[in-house]
């Protein structure tokens, strides 16, 4: 008897998975204009350009007052930073379950990463800004990790008591709520990254969001060369000295894609979280099998679910049964613990003289170590990631369920 034929293996991904109709009108709008740069189209007689439009969506669609568009997630987290002041001398406490420009931006800005662990909703633990907060810190960046926002209640009281800035980095979660307001609006600054695998991708591309009028000035002024032009200063009148910016700003072509992904968001959000809903009602409560515990769940994403084995030597297995049956699953999501990369074992700055790390000896020191985040390093071990995509059918996700009874019988028995 031939066993019976593997259903093939679903086409991960979420907003390039998407891409259609809507952006090529958009791009080939830019094009037929021939206006690709945002500061060149703003003659009141034509449509406003790209990035001003996509500005104003993004701006209504997360509830905020101000939104500036740029090149990357990674340019984004570096102009909130310098749009808060924070630089050499400065401390700004991150997780060290992070992608990688959360640490390296930190270093490029001059101020000293100070790694948090996780707990088990694989967010920061807010009670480790108690822990980790001396006289140096200025700002706890808040990683909203793979869909699901961080418990921003406790971690805004944390922080704001002891006077710290909240940088929320929302990079993998647009379109993730918290108590039913989106993530990004909580703190004091909020950033997205538009990369290839993110909610909306266009390639490149990143977002800020403010109600801090003079944060939303000194972003532009950063991501722009220190200027600020009239287009801007029609919504905020300019208050801010100038400074040497750098220049992150977005063209139009990116703009153009990225405003007709951030128009599907909403539908992704709900294909994924139905799809999630029923393969969680089927894998609930099997024993020896926990979900990620999220704050919220009302507001979660839903394009990633998480299993979590009480038992590490158990997860390679698992995980490889449900491979075999085509599940994509995966143990790292491009996020790996920070004291494992190579530019924290090194410590270094592209000088040396501008690492925060030059004058801590021996290097690495301690809180930059494995064995300094043993629930970091725990609970990263016990993990198993279930991505949920677009092109994702019911079909799919019964598959799922079906494999991860399947193989929690093999493995657990009964
Ligand atoms: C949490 C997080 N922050 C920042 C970034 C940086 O975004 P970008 O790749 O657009 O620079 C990413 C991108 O992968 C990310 O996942």
């Amino acid at each position: 008897m031939t066993a019976p034929a593997l259903r093939p293996r679903p086409a991960p991904g979420l907003g390039f998975q998407a891409i259609g109709q809507e952006e090529e009108a958009l791009v080939l709008d830019v094009l037929r204009r021939k206006e690709p740069f945002r500061y060149y189209g703003n003659d009141p007689a034509k449509p406003p350009p790209m990035a001003a439009l996509l500005e104003k969506e993004f701006r209504e669609y997360v509830g905020t007052d101000y939104a500036l568009a740029v090149s990357s997630g990674s340019a984004a987290l570096e102009v909130a930073m310098a749009a808060c002041g924070i630089g050499p001398g400065d401390e700004v406490i991150v997780t060290a379950w992070s992608w990688i420009a959360c640490f390296t931006t930190i270093v490029r800005v001059g101020a000293r990463p100070v790694l948090a662990e996780i707990d088990e909703s694989l967010n920061i633990d807010p009670k480790e800004i108690a822990r980790l907060t001396t006289p140096k810190t200025r700002a706890v960046m808040v990683v909203h990790y793979q869909g699901v926002a961080a418990a921003m209640e406790p971690i805004i009281m944390e922080a704001h008591r002891r006077g710290l800035y909240v940088i929320e980095d929302c990079a993998q979660s647009l379109g993730a709520r918290y108590r039913g307001r989106h993530i990004g609006t909580w703190g004091d600054v909020g950033t997205y990254s538009f990369q290839f695998n993110k909610v909306a991708a266009a390639g490149e591309g990143g977002m800020i969001v403010t109600r801090d009028q003079r944060i939303f000035e000194r972003s532009v002024r950063m991501s722009d060369l220190g200027n600020y032009r009239p287009v801007h200063a029609a919504q905020a009148p300019a208050r801010e000295p100038a400074f040497c910016g750098a220049q992150f700003r977005m063209s139009e072509l990116t703009a153009a894609v990225t405003l007709a992904q951030l128009r599907k968001v909403e539908k992704i959000r709900q294909h994924c979280r139905a799809l999630q809903a029923r393969v969680l009602s089927r894998i609930q409560g099997l024993p020896g099998l926990k979900l990620r515990p999220i704050a919220d769940p009302a507001g979660d994403m839903g394009f990633e679910p998480y299993l979590l084995l009480d038992n590490p030597d158990l997860v390679g297995p698992f995980r490889d049964k449900l491979d075999a049956r085509n599940v994509n699953c995966g143990q790292r999501t491009g996020t790996y613990p920070q004291y494992n990369r190579d530019y924290v074992k090194t410590g270094l700055a592209y000088v040396p003289a501008m690492s925060p790390f030059r004058d801590i000896k021996p290097w690495p020191a301690p809180g930059y170590r494995a064995e300094d985040f043993p629930r970091t390093e725990d609970l990263t071990k016990r993990f198993i990631a279930l991505p949920i995509g677009w092109l994702y059918t019911a079909e799919d996700a019964d598959h799922i369920a079906d494999s991860i009874i399947a193989v929690h019988r093999e493995i657990f028995g009964g």
